[in-house]
Parts: structure tokens; sequence; C-alpha cells
């Protein structure tokens, strides 16, 4: 999927169960263009609420805004809620973009209705037409990142639902719970990590005395996988290829040789590396800033969320 599919697809395939027809395809893609924009009286409330706040905790609370629009939030039905999902999978991009660009006191950018999930994204964020192989790389990261069984924050977004509450306060649950160091939080920590490091000759001494005073190694470990994390193959091809593409080699190669040296170290243990070690290079290649790491894992995300609370509710 990650090679041959792309974002829009996946969140399909996701929300309603089955990859879609050509023209479902198509009428989806429409569907989640039309619907990036925000209220207005919601980007009011947002010049208040994002100038100070993290990313993490500014989407959250933007989440629990959006249940006001909602007239009908008692109603628990699947057409309502994947009505909700189809919306919420729209505007993720533009909320964490546009809460970026206003705490930088930089202009906003309108969402494009001819522009891919990714494209889009990159677009508002940055305020310039993407070029091809970067939105390649975040689609193909959006891909990866859509869904992953029932990890921390699925958990809790179905925890949430189960008490009969609502699509928004589930959503809201799972974000704070991805918001942690050791779940989505660990891609800015990783990227902390490699600019401590500072060059790839530094990193033998880094991993030897870290390991020594007991502390992990971020990027690395996972509560299910006891080998290479899968989509850690994918990323790391990418993150290679944008170092390559930008002439930019400087953290893809501590990265690479931080996986060289803890291997072997932590062997016994089956650690390896994780879906966050190498995605803070691919975005920093991409120009995303460190602090929406964790925002845009959440960003594509948002489509597994929404298809578990669905199937939570189902039974
Ligand atoms: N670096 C060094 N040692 C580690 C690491 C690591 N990253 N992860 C686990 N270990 C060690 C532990 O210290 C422990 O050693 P011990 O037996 O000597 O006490 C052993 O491996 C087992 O550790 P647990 O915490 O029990 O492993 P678990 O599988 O429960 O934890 C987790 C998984 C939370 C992801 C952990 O590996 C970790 O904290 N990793 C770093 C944070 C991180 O990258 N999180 C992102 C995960 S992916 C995601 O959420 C999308």
């Amino acid at each position: 999927l990650a090679e041959h599919s792309n974002y829009e697809e996946i969140a399909y395939l996701l929300l309603f169960g089955k990859l879609p027809a050509k023209q479902e395809l198509k009428d989806f893609t429409r569907k989640l263009a039309e619907q990036r924009q925000l209220p207005k009286e919601l980007v009011k409330l947002m010049k208040i609420y994002t100038k100070t706040a993290n990313s993490m905790d500014a989407l959250r609370t933007s989440v629990s805004l959006l249940a006001d629009y909602d007239t009908n939030l008692s109603d628990l039905s699947v057409e309502k809620n994947l009505e909700r999902g189809i919306d919420l999978v729209a505007k993720f991009p533009t909320l964490v973009t546009t809460a970026y660009r206003i705490k930088h006191d930089l202009k906003l950018v309108k969402p494009k209705k001819n522009l891919s999930s990714a494209a889009n994204f990159l677009c508002m964020l940055l305020g310039e037409t993407p070029r091809e192989v970067a939105v390649k790389a975040l689609d193909t990261d959006f891909i990866l990142h859509a869904e992953h069984g029932f990890n921390a924050s699925t958990f809790s977004a179905r925890v949430t639902i189960s008490t009969l509450s609502d699509m928004y306060a589930a959503i809201a649950s799972a974000i704070g719970t991805l918001k942690g160091p050791l779940h989505g939080g660990a891609a800015e920590e990783v990227f902390i990590m490699l600019k401590k490091i500072g060059a790839a000759e530094n990193v033998e001494s880094y991993a030897e005395n870290a390991l020594k005073k007991k502390e992990k190694i971020m990027g690395f470990g996972h509560r299910v996988y006891k080998t290479m994390d899968p989509r850690a193959v994918h990323l790391k091809a990418m993150s290679k290829k944008l170092a390559e593409d930008t002439r930019n080699f400087q953290y893809f190669s501590i990265s690479e040789k931080l996986e060289h040296v803890v291997v072997p170290l932590l062997k016994e243990k089956r650690i390896y590396p994780n879906v966050d070690f190498y995605s803070p290079t691919v975005y920093n290649n991409l120009k995303i800033p460190e602090e929406l790491f964790d925002a845009i894992f959440a960003t594509s995300r948002i489509s597994g969320w929404v298809a578990h609370v669905i199937e939570q509710l189902s039974d």
C-alpha cells in the first residue's frame, strides 16, 4: 500500500472497509477537498488559544470546539459518524497548519481544492506549491501512519466512545494520548536527540553513554514488533531519497549510524527502530518544523481513529 496507493484511498479503505472503485475514490477525494475550510468563528477563537499552545494541545482544543458545530451530537449512527469522520479527516490538515501559522504570525493560507491531502498540507504550512518528490514523501508518510491496530491512542478513543460519549470526545482523548513521548511524541524526541548528537562520529559515544545510564534511545522499541518496524523500512528509504534530493545528509547519516550501533547493543532485548525513528529526518528535509511532528501523525491517524470508533460502536 505504501508503494502503490495514496492517502485518500487508504482513508476510504479504513472508513468504508473496502477499497474504493475509481469513481468512489474520485467522489471521496472531492468531498475531502471541499470540506477543508474551517468555520470562521473557530479561526477567530484559534487566534486566541493557539498563540501559546503546543500543537497537539491546540489540535485537541480545536476538535472539542468542532463538537459545538454538530447539532446532533447524540446521534451515534454509522451514517452520522461517517459524515463526522470524513469532515475530521478533511479538516485536520487545516487545523494543524492554521494553528502553526497563527502561532508564528504568518499570513493564513486558504486550503486548495485542487490538491491532494498531502500537497494541500505542505502548501498551507509552507505557503508555497510543494515539489512532487515532497508530496509523494508526505503522502507515503500519511499512509504509513494512518492506522495501526490497538495502539495506545486508538485504545483511548475506543474507551471514550464505549461510554456512548461522542466522536469528538473520543478523538480528543486519542490526541491527548498520542502526545506522550513514548507514543507519537517520540518523533520530536528523536529529532532532539539527533541534534544533540550533532554528527555521525559522535554516535558511538552517545549510544554507549545513554545505555550505560539506562536511558532509552528514542525511536527504538515497540510494544508489538520485536523486529524492525515494517513502516520504518519505508521511512528509511524515503529519508535517504530526500537526503539525496536535497543534498542534506546530516540527520540521515546520524540516524543510519545510530541504527547500526544500537541494534547490536539491544539485540538481546529485541529492540529495533520503530516508525518514529526515520520520520524526523523525512520531515526535516520537507521543511516541516519539529513542533509539528506529532500533529502530523494525528493528521494521518485521524482516519484510523474514526474507523475504530465506528467499529467499537457497532458491537
Ligand atoms: N532504548 C533502550 N532500551 C530500551 C528501549 C529503548 N528505546 N526500549 C525498551 N528498552 C529496554 C527497557 O529499558 C527494558 O530493559 P530492562 O528489561 O533491562 O528493564 C526492555 O528494553 C523492555 O522495555 P519495555 O519498556 O518493557 O518495552 P516495551 O515493549 O513495553 O515498551 C516502548 C515499548 C514504550 C515503545 C519502549 O520501547 C520505549 O519507550 N521506546 C522509546 C520511545 C519510543 O520510541 N516510542 C515510540 C513507539 S512507536 C509509537 O508509539 C508510534
